[in-house]
């Protein structure tokens, strides 16, 4: 069968990491049908939008896509594009894994767990004001609701069982937070006795970063909120090369967008230096979520392969190899 996904090239080294990843993913001989959409700068000079109709429509249609780093424009239009996406498609699950693969450098031996974030809720409700005609307070308020914090615990536990993972730890501050953080912890505990097999814990967050970096492979699936998930999913990404190398998909009900997490690094584009993995292991969490698993390990052990050899790094991960070497060293593995 084909499939028919959206491809949004993005903006900065976006072109050139997603250029990698579709050669690698067409090489494992899945069938797609590529549909080229804008968003972002590049999508201001030909639809005056960084979010154009066409673009939403073709995500709507297709029900997957694949994303480079899009620019966020200072002073028009989305505060982020990137949130306005989530929100237009209820993309509630943020999925991001952190793996550490032999070959590159960390200070641990073995990482291997998987941040489920709350996406569409929580501090980034986008209820916020100042108070008094001076300006002097400001509130942003949380919303946490049941709904939302069932339908993000349901996500994990699922997660953990369809994927031979063991335990989820629900993160929270419920010590101090008592009624929003308090709802999320006594949902997602609820939750849990659906899911006897599967183990579950719970971890204050301040607690949940010193234990992160100090003895990660404690973890297996964590569970939280939208701002202590974005704060610690970036954490993780640093215990395993950073985000050159950490893959992320944005899921709702039916529609699911896989993306690179770093930006368009404007200071590095157009050099041939980017690192691809990032974009190229979001692509194996994309042929998963399609069923296609033979071709998403195909190129998982192609990439681990090429890793172990120093010279297909990329600059930051300490090497000195440019985009086409890595690329042509993971094709060349497939
Ligand atoms: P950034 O992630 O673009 O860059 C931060 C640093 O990491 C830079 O030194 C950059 O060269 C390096 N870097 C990032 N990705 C790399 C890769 N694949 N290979 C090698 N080095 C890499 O973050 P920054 O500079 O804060 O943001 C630049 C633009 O990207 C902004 O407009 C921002 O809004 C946007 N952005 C978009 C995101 C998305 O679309 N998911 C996420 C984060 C930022």
């Amino acid at each position: 069968m084909t499939y028919k996904i959206t491809l949004m090239r993005g903006d900065g080294i976006g072109p050139e990491v997603v250029d990698s990843a579709v050669k690698i993913i067409d090489k494992t001989g899945v069938s797609i049908d590529w549909e080229e959409a804008h968003a972002g700068m590049n999508a201001i000079s030909k639809f005056s939008t960084p979010l154009p109709d066409e673009t939403i429509d073709s995500i709507q249609r297709n029900k997957i896509a694949l994303k480079g780093p899009l620019t966020t424009p200072i002073g028009i239009g989305f505060r982020s594009i990137n949130v306005a996406l989530r929100k237009e498609f209820d993309l509630y699950g943020n999925l991001r894994p952190a793996k550490l693969f032999s070959g590159i450098p960390s200070r641990f031996d073995e990482v291997d767990l998987v941040i489920v974030r709350e996406n569409t809720e929580g501090l980034y409700s986008g209820i916020e004001h100042y108070i008094g005609p001076d300006k002097s307070a400001a509130e942003s308020i949380v919303v946490i609701t049941k709904f939302g914090s069932e339908r993000i615990a349901r996500f994990a536990f699922d997660y953990a069982r369809k994927n031979g993972r063991k335990k989820v730890t629900i993160v929270h501050k419920a010590n101090i937070l008592k009624y929003s953080s308090g709802l999320f912890l006594q949902t997602a505990k609820e939750v849990a006795k659906e899911f006897p097999d599967i183990e579950c814990e719970d971890k204050i967050i301040d607690n949940m970063c010193m234990q992160l970096v100090t003895d990660p492979q404690q973890f297996d699936v964590i569970v939280t909120t939208n701002m202590f998930g974005d704060i610690i999913s970036d954490l993780v990404a640093g215990l395993v090369g950073g985000l050159g190398v950490a893959p992320g998909a944005n899921i709702g009900k039916d529609i699911a967008i896989f993306e690179a997490v770093h930006g368009s690094a404007p200071d590095i584009a157009g050099k041939g230096i980017a690192n691809p993995l990032s974009i190229i292991l979001s692509s194996c969490l994309m042929l998963n979520h399609l069923g296609e698993r033979t071709a998403a390990t195909k190129i998982l052990d192609a990439v681990k392969e090429a890793i172990k050899d120093k010279k297909n790094l990329t600059g930051d991960l300490g090497g000195k190899a440019n985009n086409k070497q890595i690329t042509d060293a993971i094709l060349s593995n497939i």
